[in-house]
This record gives structure tokens, sequence and C-alpha cells, in this order.
């Protein structure tokens, strides 16, 4: 079965080494998103186990066009019955990068359309159309000259954990948590602290992989539920192979954080996930060696930007401040960061002599942020 998958742009070599990893077939990275080839029983996997995709899909086509006409040619010649019941619903969501001279509205109108009239060439029931609650979405993204089409198996984001409780005014998405947290090498019985670690989301994510947990495991509302394809009881059967292989205790995870808000906030975040004895929540404060745990080996933090909650100013004291105090509580470890505040990054680290390794950007939302992967 031809798949992809999508996720957040600059981990996509992350979220396909880790769609390796789930399925056992290769995967191959491409912007924002993942392509692969695997048998259908992946689909189950990937959707209830994987930490860095956002929804998985069937690919339906994958062709260069030229013009509106060629759209509706090729998902004319598409084979609807597979995927959709003649009583159910569908709806398209389309996506367009690129100049082109027709909008993304025009693409599900036609494609839309091209639906409709091959099914009823084929099987002589027209199909209703539902933006609202459709039973199925067909996904078409216009690229250039490129046209991809395929079936969403998983509907809300697979981002989208569950456990947010608490939101956090400047939270992090779990998917780029996790790929920071497979980027850093951390090793599961190393100890890793994310110093200023607001609603909780690294130090969760972290207990969730030391637990081998799978992330969407206990989710109910995946698309693939109403596609003939698959099967309900498939399904419960991954899941239940997914939990047997989940286990462990306390682990060596820490998470400070300044305001008691935050951090009250965090520990619900937490209990909700259930990993709340696995982690060690504290007030702290990152500019302060004295709040770090013995034998830190690894720090993933996303620090404020001084974009949304905190002043310029503030960020511009607090980078050298924090770095100063991993030189003294951590020197040595291995430090992963995220931040919009690249050049004040830079500066500091530069200042205070903590070697960055690596960076790559990665699209947090609206905002174009830099991971930075250094050695205190
Ligand atoms: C961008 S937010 C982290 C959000 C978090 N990753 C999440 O997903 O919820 C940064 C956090 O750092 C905290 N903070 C700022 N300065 C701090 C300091 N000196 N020590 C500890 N925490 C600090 C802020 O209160 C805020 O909660």
């Amino acid at each position: 079965m031809r798949l992809f998958a999508t996720t957040v742009q600059g981990i996509e070599d992350i979220a396909a080494e880790e769609a390796e990893r789930l399925t056992g077939f290769r995967a191959k990275p491409d912007v924002g998103k993942v392509f692969l080839q695997a048998p259908l029983k992946a689909v189950y996997r990937l959707n209830l186990a994987s930490r860095t995709l956002n929804r998985v899909f069937i690919e339906l086509c994958r062709e260069s066009f030229e013009t509106l006409s060629d759209l509706y040619r090729l998902a004319y010649g598409i084979d609807y019955m597979e995927f959709i019941e003649p009583d159910q619903s569908f709806a398209i969501r389309s996506e367009r990068v690129g100049v082109h001279s027709f909008t993304s509205i025009d693409i599900s109108r036609v494609v839309g359309q091209a639906v409709i009239d091959s099914y009823m060439a084929a099987r002589g029931r027209r199909l209703r159309v539902d933006l609202d609650e459709p039973d199925v979405e067909l996904y078409c993204l216009v690229r250039g000259g490129e046209f991809i089409m395929g079936v969403d198996t998983t509907g809300r984001s697979l981002h989208r954990r569950g456990y947010r409780v608490y939101e956090h005014p400047a939270a992090l998405k779990p998917t780029i948590a996790s790929a920071m947290l497979l980027l850093s090498g951390w090793r599961l019985d190393e100890t890793l602290v994310d110093p200023m670690c607001g609603g909780a989301t690294i130090p969760i994510e972290a207990a969730m992989m030391a637990w081998n947990r799978a992330v969407n495991r206990d989710r109910r509302d995946f698309n693939l539920l109403k596609l003939r394809l698959f099967d309900a009881d498939a399904l419960e059967e991954e899941r239940e192979r997914l939990r047997i292989t989940e286990g462990g205790g306390p682990h060596p995870i820490y998470g400070l954080e300044k305001y008691p808000r935050h951090l009250e906030g965090g520990r619900r975040n937490a209990e909700r996930a259930g990993v709340l004895e696995t982690v060690t929540l504290r007030l702290g404060d990152a500019t302060d060696p004295a709040f770090y745990p013995e034998d830190v080996s690894h720090i993933v933090v996303n620090p404020p930007y001084g974009v949304r909650m905190v002043p310029r100013e503030r960020v511009r004291r607090l980078y050298p401040m924090f770095l100063r105090a991993l030189k003294e509580a951590a020197g040595g470890a291995t430090l992963t960061v995220i931040t919009a505040a690249y050049r004040r990054f830079r500066e500091a680290a530069e200042d205070v002599g903590v070697e960055i390794i690596s960076s790559r950007r990665v699209l947090h939302g609206d905002l174009q942020t830099m991971i930075y992967l250094c050695r205190v």
C-alpha cells in the first residue's frame, strides 16, 4: 500500500526514521511529509504509536499536472469504491503551495465533482458532500506542478494527544518535543532535565518514551474506523499488542518551572497522561545551578522566545544566565533547545562557551524557529 503522513516542517527526517522503526518499511522524507510503502496494518500502528506524525493517509494519486482539467481527469480515474460506501458522505480538504491561476477552493470544487462523477459512473449512486462532519475526508495537495491526493485515516491531528488539560500560553507541540528528544541522543536511563518546562510537554513526552507507551493508544476516534478497508477488531488487537510491550517505573526525568501556576498545570497534564509518578516536576529557576539534579546528561528545553509572553529585553538577559548556570551544573552535557530568538541564543552560546553542534529550521505553528543541538 502506498502511504504518506504529514508532519512538522523541519523534522521530516526524524519522522521518517520513526515511521521506519514502527513499520519496518523504508520511509522517505519530503517537505512536511513522509512517504512510505507498507502493508495496511502499518496504518493502525502509525496512528496509535507515532510521536512525530500528524496524519496518516492512503495515497490515491501522485502525478504531475498542468491545468484544473488535468486534476479533474486524475481524480476521475481513481476507484473510490474501496474507500467510500454509497451511503457515506465525503469532503475534500485542499492545500496549495506555489503560484497558480486557481485557489485551493477551486481544487476542492473540481476534485469533488470528479469524485461524484467517477462514483456515479462506477456505481450509479451520487455521493453526498458534507464539509462539517464527513464520513470520509480526502486530502488534496497541489505543490507546484505536482498533485497529491490521499484518504485521511486519522482525522484530528495526532499531535493533539489528549493529555493537555492545562493549556500553557506558549505550549510546544508534542510532535516537536518528541522530535527534540529523539534528536538529543538521550538514552532512557540517562538523567534528563527540562529546566523551563511550563505545561511539561517535554517531560511528559520523555516519560511516554521511557515507558514505550504508544502516545495515542487510548484514542478511539480515528477516521479509519469509517473506512471499509479497516477493521475495528484489528485496531483493538494492535492496541493490545502495543500495551503489552509497555512498562517501567520512575525515571530520572526532571522538569523545573519558575511559576507555580504553570508548574501546577504541568502536573495536571502529567497526571492526565498517566506519568506523574514517572517524572519529577518542581519549582526552580533555570538560571540558578542549585536547582539542577546531579548527573544531568541531557537538557531539552523550550525557553521563552521574547515573542508572545516575555519582553525581548528579559530574554536577552535570560539566555546567557541560563547557559552559565548549565555550564556550572551540567558541564559536558548535551543541550537541545528550540527558540525563535536565534541570534540572541547564538550570541549567548558564543559568550558563555557553549558549542553549537548542529542546527535546523522548524516551523512551530506560524513561527520560524531553530532547534540547536549543543555541547555544554
Ligand atoms: C515557552 S514556555 C515552555 C512551554 C512548555 N514547553 C510547554 O509545552 O508547555 C517557557 C517557560 O519557561 C518558564 N521560565 C521562564 N524563565 C524561567 C526561569 N528562569 N526558570 C524556570 N522557568 C522559567 C516560563 O514561565 C514558561 O513557562
